[in-house]
């Protein structure tokens, strides 16, 4: 992997969508996306009651950022401002050239096709400046937006855990999808 790809953190943009850092001001889309019960629906969590959970999240997320294992950015849309969601490159392994993706859109934001510009624009960064030879993303089942958005981008399904995640009372299976840079 590119390790200089770590001096300055990468600014992405496409058609109608600024991607950058996730910053220590950034707990409102935080936390926004993270009180939404639809949301969560595929993601192994409960909705925040607090700001103190979305401040906690984020300095998650900042540290990932500080230590060189993640990319974290917040999605903001170029026309408005309007910061309407956040992603990332996380679990980077240098020694594996290898990272997880992972996304999300505030609901009102769903169904406009930004989330198939911005990841279209992340893979780009990782696969071509970044230099991983992998990227991987698990999705729970039944999240179809996020499969189709992960198969139009040429991943290809690897893994099918079976009941691995207990969601809301229920046991769901997972799948993990990736993408090889040859
Ligand atoms: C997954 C998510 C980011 C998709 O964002 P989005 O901006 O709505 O996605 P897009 O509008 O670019 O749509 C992507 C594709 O999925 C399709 N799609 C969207 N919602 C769908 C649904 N519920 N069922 C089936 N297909 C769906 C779209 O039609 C589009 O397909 P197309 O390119 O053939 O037209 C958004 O639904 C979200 O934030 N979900 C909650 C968080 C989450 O699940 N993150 C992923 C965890 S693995």
């Amino acid at each position: 992997m590119n390790s200089k790809i770590f001096k300055k953190f990468p600014v992405l943009e496409t058609e109608r969508i600024i991607i950058r850092q996730m910053l220590k001001t950034d707990v409102n889309v935080v936390f926004d996306f993270n009180t939404c019960q639809d949301s969560l629906e595929f993601i192994i969590r409960k909705p925040f009651k607090t700001i103190d959970e979305a401040k906690d999240k984020l300095s998650f997320f900042l540290s990932g950022i500080e230590n060189k294992t993640a990319f974290w950015w917040v999605f903001t849309l170029k026309e408005t401002g309007e910061d309407i969601g956040y992603g990332g490159l996380f679990d980077i392994s240098t020694e594996n050239n290898k990272a997880e993706i992972g996304y999300g859109l505030i609901k009102k934001y769903w169904n406009k096709g930004y989330m198939s510009e911005i990841i279209n624009a992340i893979i780009k960064f990782g696969i071509s400046d970044a230099e991983l030879h992998k990227i991987y993303g698990a999705v729970i089942s039944g999240n179809q937006a996020s499969i189709k958005l992960l198969e139009k981008n040429n991943f290809k399904k690897e893994a099918h855990l079976t009941e691995h995640s207990f969601i809301n009372g229920n046991y769901k299976d997972e799948t993990i999808y990736s993408l090889i840079n040859n």
